[in-house]
């Protein structure tokens, strides 16, 4: 991953928490669902981005229901499928710019794939093992940061991940890397360590979900993958419901979603 060049500037007042607000697919710069700036447009935007309310995440249990699937929407209705899709060629590079990622969140960062059979427009992806987790990362004891998520501000608050080669054209749901929060609330002392520790449901999730349309002559189609919800639990004490801080090279960390697919098959 590239080295740290300047913080994006956005208020203090919505700092700690993030989303991502652009996308490059390839060589294409897409602006991304502004949960701030947007809504009150009009016309309306035409983004590839299914609405989400606010830069905050998904906890308090919350993520065991269709929350957990594109991030909490708005006025009570969830992961709303949305027009349009951005193309991006099998193989390409793809990169996520957050919004300014502070480093008191440790957790992993995950991005799942799922295929919309048709058009997304006409998918709601809340059920069924269509996620496929396409790239994770998890506590890398050999990283100078070796939490992904507190790698995020010293990388620009960016994220690449790769399109696999082989994937066979269609219309697909890129779901953003995913930030847990591991632990729970741990950055301010609301919440005693005591009791974040002994709460999984206190974990935080930062979902959202992007319509693509993959192009290229592959084709392999995705494989069975997980369910969201369903695969994230907070009793689940290997990912989830754990103490960040008991992490370590000798005692390491498995991200919840299961193994990653790509160009090789399953690789862990
Ligand atoms: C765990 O947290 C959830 C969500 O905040 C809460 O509803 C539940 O009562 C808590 N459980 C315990 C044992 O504290
Ligand atoms: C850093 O992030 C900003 C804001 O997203 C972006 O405009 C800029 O191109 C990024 N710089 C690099 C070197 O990626």
């Amino acid at each position: 991953m590239k080295a740290a060049f300047f913080s994006f500037a956005l208020p203090a007042v919505v700092s700690a928490h993030g989303f991502v607000q652009q996308i490059l697919l390839g060589n294409t710069l897409v602006d991304t669902w502004n949960p701030y700036k947007d809504p009150q447009k009009n016309p309306a935007v035409q983004k590839i981005t299914r609405v989400f309310k606010d830069n905050g995440p998904v906890t308090d249990g919350r993520f065991t229901s269709e929350e957990i699937t594109c991030n909490i929407g708005r006025d009570g209705k969830n992961n709303i499928p949305v027009a349009y899709t951005a193309s991006v060629a099998a193989g390409s590079a793809v990169k996520f710019y957050w919004t300014a990622w502070e480093s008191d969140h440790p957790g992993p960062i995950l991005t799942y794939l799922a295929n919309c059979q048709g058009e997304c427009s006409a998918f709601s992806g809340s059920t069924g093992n269509v996620w496929v987790k396409i790239d994770q990362a998890g506590y890398d004891p050999d990283e100078t940061v070796p939490w992904a998520s507190k790698r995020l501000p010293t990388q620009n608050s960016t994220w690449e991940v790769k399109i696999p080669s082989k994937l066979a054209p269609g219309n697909y749901i890129l779901r953003w890397p995913n930030v847990q929060h591991a632990e729970g609330r741990i950055r301010h002392e609301i919440l005693g360590l005591q009791r974040t520790n002994t709460n999984g449901s206190l974990a935080q999730f930062y979902p959202g979900c992007h319509q693509i349309t993959v192009t290229g002559s592959g084709t392999t189609q995705l494989p069975t993958g997980i369910a969201l919800p369903g695969a994230y639990q907070p009793d689940d004490k290997k990912s989830i419901f754990l103490e960040y801080r008991d992490i370590s090279a000798s005692n390491p960390y498995t991200p919840p979603g299961g193994p990653v697919w790509g160009d090789n098959g399953w690789e862990n």
